[in-house]
């Protein structure tokens, strides 16, 4: 074993490879809409919108509507004008026009549609309700026409329509909350018992258009209650038995309420947010608006503006925080066209654009939580590699790996290299990142918005898995990531590249100390230095302690091959003066091999490093 005095500065060096992996954060400036902001977060943000389906004047036709409407907003839902009484006027009629007319507009403005609603107790035609009424009409005469009437207006808007609200407002504010009364479910029905009603309308829109994503849309169901518990009860059932449903929408039909205590809390709307997402389902923010009390002219007090702008903010916060909240829309383009002040007496004031089409204080508080909320970051398996091969599947004990971490702002904007804390030890915090597995914080080489590197701690030994999940707390609370499970394995080495590909020239010194290099080839018979890790247990390591110096090896068996020819092990165990983790084998260079660059391959116990990593011979 050699002299390993003259190391230290591999700590640096290492660190400084890693650092130069990361990508660099999204930049902010510029942003002066909400659909820009919405865009930067990834979030389709929209309105509820309106041609002439009930007559003139066309809405679209008014150039302060359309362009507030193009410029503020990447989606829009008709408000009315994909409904029953709007799309089917007569038995088998059907008119698609005013509907048509919004999607040119969306399309022709880059914005998606949101189809609202195919089934619902009201807003149906004249000619239904005698209809349904009717004593000889059967459920089977009703199914018909619901399945029809699915069928032919999904057709006509397929692939331009990406997501449907199915059904609408089917449950009760009762407690406990039950199956409201309509003619599609009692009235006389189409048939099925319970939410079977419900359930044929999904399957026979998911038949009419397989790509479109499906909804229930209710109100009243954005907090914790009985509502909600009627609605989470039927998805879960639905997602068990594979019945065709993709999310549930949040209408979001607010009023003060209370404030600040107004309803929902921003705590209850994520825990109902996290309950669907434990199903895999969605959520769209489907319909909001906070209406205050109003004036003769329809206007709202400064004060009260106020809270209802933080309430916008906490519901967008909460948005970007669930990783399955997936839209946010309101409901309507301006105060000039909301649904409010005609049916709640008295309310107005809404949205966040006024009657001038100028923004208001929800305008500002929306662009706020937009370019500044914390989300919390999504863990995948997939995104926790080795550090020096980027190879994933699994992790062993010591391994210093690379968290790639999907999210917006998840770690410091900048990068924070690794700390010692008063023990001399790697710190478990840098910038309020922590990585957690099975509990116990991991040593930290790096962290930055987006990548964090840890080192996986010892105590995973012998176990079968380990449970990942990382939190980032910049101050003023904590965001915790969802919880994964990584098998472990006894190693999974690999070999630091020169270029941080994971491939090519290796982080290998020649015996000199100099880095080794097609114009700094090892001759035969000198020994080579290499860096690596995921060499599994040494012993005596201490997690996040440098390494002591010689002594404590890999405790697994270590072979190596130079140039297919087996070298000679002269050492291998941690790097002295770097991370315990950071592993360091010594190979005596074999004779016979071709100049140039070779392949070297470390195999510990059962695993060997990554293929394509050379080291330059004479
Ligand atoms: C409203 C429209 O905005 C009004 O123009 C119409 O007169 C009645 O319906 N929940 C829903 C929406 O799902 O369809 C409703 O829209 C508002 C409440």
């Amino acid at each position: 074993m050699r002299n390993t005095t003259g190391k230290r500065n591999e700590l640096r060096k290492l660190a400084a490879w890693m650092a130069v992996l990361l990508a660099g954060a999204a930049p902010l400036a510029g942003q002066t809409t909400l659909r820009q902001a919405a865009a930067a977060r990834g979030i389709p943000f929209g309105a509820a919108a309106s041609a002439d389906e009930y007559g003139p004047p066309d809405l679209l036709k008014n150039t302060n509507y359309a362009n507030l409407l193009s410029t503020q907003y990447d989606m829009l839902e008709p408000g009315n004008a994909m409904k029953w009484d709007v799309t089917q006027p007569a038995l088998n009629t059907y008119n698609f026009q005013p509907g048509d007319e919004l999607v040119a507009f969306a399309q022709a403005n880059g914005m998606r549609v949101r189809g609202h609603n195919l089934c619902w107790h009201t807003q149906f035609p004249s000619w239904l309700q005698p209809y349904a009424s009717s004593s000889t009409t059967t459920p089977a005469d009703m199914a018909t026409l619901l399945q029809n009437h699915i069928t032919t207006e999904v057709t006509h808007f397929a692939g331009k329509v990406f997501a449907w609200d199915v059904v609408n407002e089917a449950f009760t504010d009762t407690t406990p909350s039950v199956l409201g009364d309509s003619i599609w479910y009692d009235q006389p029905g189409i048939g099925p018992s319970g939410t079977g009603y419900i359930e044929q309308a999904f399957r026979w829109a998911h038949a009419a258009d397989p790509n479109a994503l499906l909804f229930y849309n209710d109100y009243s169901i954005e907090g914790p209650g009985a509502k909600f518990n009627a609605v989470l009860a039927m998805v879960t059932d639905f997602v068990n038995r594979g019945v065709p449903i993709n999310g549930v929408g949040f209408e979001m039909h607010l009023e003060l309420n209370g404030y600040p205590n107004f309803y929902p809390s921003p705590a209850g709307l994520a825990q109902n947010m996290q309950a669907l997402a434990a199903l895999g389902i969605q959520v769209h923010i489907s319909e909001m608006d906070v209406r205050l009390p109003v004036n003769s002219s329809g206007l709202a007090t400064a004060a009260e503006l106020q809270q209802q702008a933080q309430i916008y903010q906490d519901v967008m916060t909460v948005c970007l925080q669930q990783p399955n909240c997936t839209a946010f829309q309101v409901w309507g383009v301006s105060y000039n066209d909301s649904w409010i002040p005609s049916f709640f007496s008295g309310y107005g004031a809404a949205l966040p654009f006024d009657f001038n089409y100028q923004p208001t204080p929800a305008f500002s508080s929306l662009m706020t939580a937009l370019t500044t909320a914390t989300p919390a970051p999504v863990l995948k398996t997939t995104q926790v590699v080795n550090a020096a091969g980027y190879q994933g599947g699994a992790v062993s004990p010591g391994e210093i790996v690379t968290i790639f971490a999907a999210g917006y702002g998840f770690g410091p904007a900048s990068l924070v290299n690794y700390q010692l804390d008063s023990s001399g030890k790697f710190s478990t915090n840098l910038g309020g990142v922590e990585v957690l597995f099975d509990g116990v914080p991991a040593p930290l080489v790096y962290a930055e918005a987006g990548q964090v590197s840890a080192v996986v701690p010892f105590e995973v030994a012998g176990e079968q898995q380990t449970a990942i999940q990382y939190r980032y707390n910049p101050g003023g609370g904590t965001v915790v990531s969802n919880t994964v499970t990584m098998p472990v394995a006894a190693a999974v080495p690999a070999i630091f590249s020169l270029a941080e590909t994971g491939s090519g020239p290796g982080a290998i010194e020649n015996q000199d100390y100099s880095i080794n290099g097609a114009s700094n080839p090892a001759a035969s018979g000198t020994e080579i230095q290499i860096f690596g890790t995921g060499g599994g247990s040494v012993a005596d390591a201490i997690d996040g302690a440098l390494a002591p110096g010689a002594g404590s090896l890999v405790t697994q068996p270590v072979t190596a091959t130079i140039g297919g020819v087996n070298a000679q092990v002269d050492y291998a165990g941690p790097a002295p003066g770097l991370v315990n983790g950071a592993i360091q084998v010594n190979l005596t260079v074999p004779s016979g091999l071709t100049p140039g660059p070779q392949p070297v391959v470390i195999t510990i116990g059962t695993a060997q490093t990554q293929a394509g990593i050379t080291v330059a011979v004479k």
